[in-house]
């Protein structure tokens, strides 16, 4: 018997040459801890403790791990939580997606690296949830997720606020003098006035749905409010759950399947859910040597409405969601075009916990048949400025743009854009497209979430509210507007987009899955021949993310490590 196959904390003993001294050992330094030797003898429940100071959205982490701990003990378990690298979306230089893969990278080392039989996973904000995913799906651990849940709305003098739409909503009628910096400083302390995840269908709730789409969760899991009872009672059925993977292990290899993709994808665009999600979705697929294609993703969202009406693309909030049924309301809607034989992590195949129709409101969750949209919130783009794709929401965009050719406004990079964007001599107009480029995952900038460029302020004043934004970077999944997104390949690849200037023509077009740059090939050929690739980084991190990362059709995973195609 190997050790992995062993159990507890005979599991995984150090490399001594003697496996029997390193359990010895094991346990003699568990002692130190004030354990008994009974207690020793358990199985082992890794429980994953992204909790930090820098981490609002993981406030909650203390109180989750102890419910969880409960579960644990009560079917008669030893849990052991464990730190990892904690991401919070407002507290990353240069941006959080570029410690994404880190943090996957360290949950997938320290799950298959400790004497566990099973793990916990706690996590929330935008990057951990799809981070702990990953690294799940390559450890191959049994695991369970559990997320932080999303933070309520918040009454304020006659309507609702809550992170993050809301925060921008306000931020760009401040930028266009419509509200006073009293009142902006005023609602700077309402936006965010609860523990949990931004509470809107942002990135981080998205990515909870999908996740208990794959099957990572029990059913309506996904969006408890943070702050509500319901959470701690979810993570304690959790820890009791979870001791069932130790006699019948159910793992991530049979959770994430080319099925389970595709449901997950559905309830995406059904969702009108975030656009970072293809992001995240492709690369926990990839991590098991699943595929994602962006024109099969097209074919998927010509036949999915979009049945969920909140923020950023509607009214509600996550809140509203939740009391509205959650997921069970969205997939009993969406079960005629969701493969059935997927299970979850009770074992249940999605067939069974369709039986029985799901209470729904209607207010929050619409019909199959009277949806908010007939066709998903997403939608591909390909041509000579994306060929290999870029992304649009289309859900949260301004349909009179859907087909634009213009002259376009280009930013080599984030700080020329900041350098430039409110200069009062800036030769833009509202009918231009303006271009971010330099900002995709190859780059020190580490692919932000600087997509959403900001109206410039002289249009903004004159009441200017959308105009088509491509970049090769990304959005948060609270934004909103006509925002082509994701340009594959990027600009520091060599992409087309890198050849781009001020002056070039843009035609977009929605119908036909198009993004243009109609410039004379052979001009671009010219321009091709001065351009240069971005530095090197000398090492580090850095270095790492330039020598491996791939492209945002490939999930911006590490090269590394992917799994290899069936
Ligand atoms: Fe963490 Fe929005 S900042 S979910």
């Amino acid at each position: 018997m190997t050790d992995q196959n062993k159990r507890g904390l005979a599991r995984n003993t150090p490399g001594y040459g003697d496996p029997e001294f390193a359990a010895y050992l094991r346990r003699t330094f568990y002692k130190s801890m004030g354990y008994s030797g009974a207690m020793l003898d358990k199985p082992v429940i890794g429980i994953v403790d992204t909790g930090s100071a820098f981490n609002n959205c993981h406030r909650t982490a203390p109180e989750l791990i102890k419910a969880v701990e409960r579960g644990v003990l009560s079917a008669g378990g030893l849990p052991m939580p464990f730190p990892t690298v904690s991401l919070c979306e407002p507290s990353l230089f240069p941006t959080s997606m570029h410690f994404r893969n880190l943090a996957a990278l360290d949950t997938e080392t320290m799950l298959a690296a400790q004497p566990m039989d099973a793990a916990v996973m706690i996590g929330g904000c935008d990057k951990t949830v799809p981070a702990q995913l990953m690294g799940a799906a390559s450890s191959d651990v049994p695991s369970i997720q559990v997320v932080t849940g999303p933070m309520l709305a918040t009454p304020f003098q006659g309507e609702r606020l809550a992170a993050c739409t809301d925060c921008r909503r306000y931020w760009a009628a401040y930028r266009a003098g419509k509200v006073t910096a009293e009142r902006i400083g005023e609602i700077e302390g309402r936006l965010a006035s609860t523990a949990g995840t931004c509470g809107v269908m942002g990135t981080a709730s998205t990515m909870a749905c999908i996740s208990e789409a794959l099957g990572f969760m029990p059913a309506g899991h996904s969006s408890i409010p943070a702050v509500h009872a319901d959470r701690l009672r979810a993570a304690e059925e959790v820890g009791t759950l979870v001791m069932r993977f130790v006699e019948n292990p159910i793992r991530p290899s049979q959770l994430i399947t080319e099925h389970s993709v595709e449901n997950a994808l559905r309830v995406l665009l059904a969702l009108g859910g975030s656009t970072n999600a293809m992001i995240h979705l492709t690369a926990i697929a990839g991590r098991r040597g699943i595929k994602i294609d962006l024109h099969r993703v097209n074919e998927l969202s010509d036949t999915t409405p979009v049945l969920v009406d909140l923020k950023p693309t509607g009214e509600g909030y996550m809140e509203d969601f939740h009391s509205a049924g959650g997921m069970p309301a969205l997939l009993w809607e969406l079960r005629d075009l969701l493969h059935h034989d997927c299970i979850d992590v009770t074992g249940q195949t999605l067939g069974e916990r369709l039986r029985e129709p799901a209470f729904v409101d209607r207010r929050y969750i619409r019909a199959f048949a009277e949806p908010v949209s007939p066709v998903g919130g997403l939608v591909a783009l390909f041509g000579t400025l994306a060929p290999r794709g870029a992304l649009l929401k289309r859900s949260a965009a301004t349909p009179t743009l859907f087909e634009t050719e213009a002259r376009c406004l280009v930013f080599d990079g984030p700080a020329d854009l900041a350098a430039r964007i409110d200069d009062p001599a800036l030769d833009v107009e509202a009918t231009d497209i303006l271009i971010l480029k330099n900002a995709g995952p190859l780059t020190p900038a580490g692919m932000p979430e600087a997509g959403y460029l900001p109206i410039p302020t002289k249009l903004g004043r004159a009441g200017v509210k959308d105009m088509v934004r491509i970049s090769d970077c990304r959005m948060s999944g609270t934004a909103f507007g006509t925002i082509v997104l994701h340009v594959t390949p990027e600009a520091a690849a060599g992409g087309p987009l890198g050849l781009a200037e001020s002056g070039d023509r843009i035609r977009l077009s929605v119908e036909h899955r198009s993004i243009d740059l109609l410039v004379d090939p052979a001009e671009l050929e010219r321009r091709r021949q001065s351009w240069s690739p971005p530095t090197v980084p000398a090492r580090g991190w850095d270095r790492i993310i330039h020598d491996q990362v791939l492209q945002a059709d490939e999930g911006c995973d590490l090269r590394v490590l992917r799994a290899e195609g069936p």
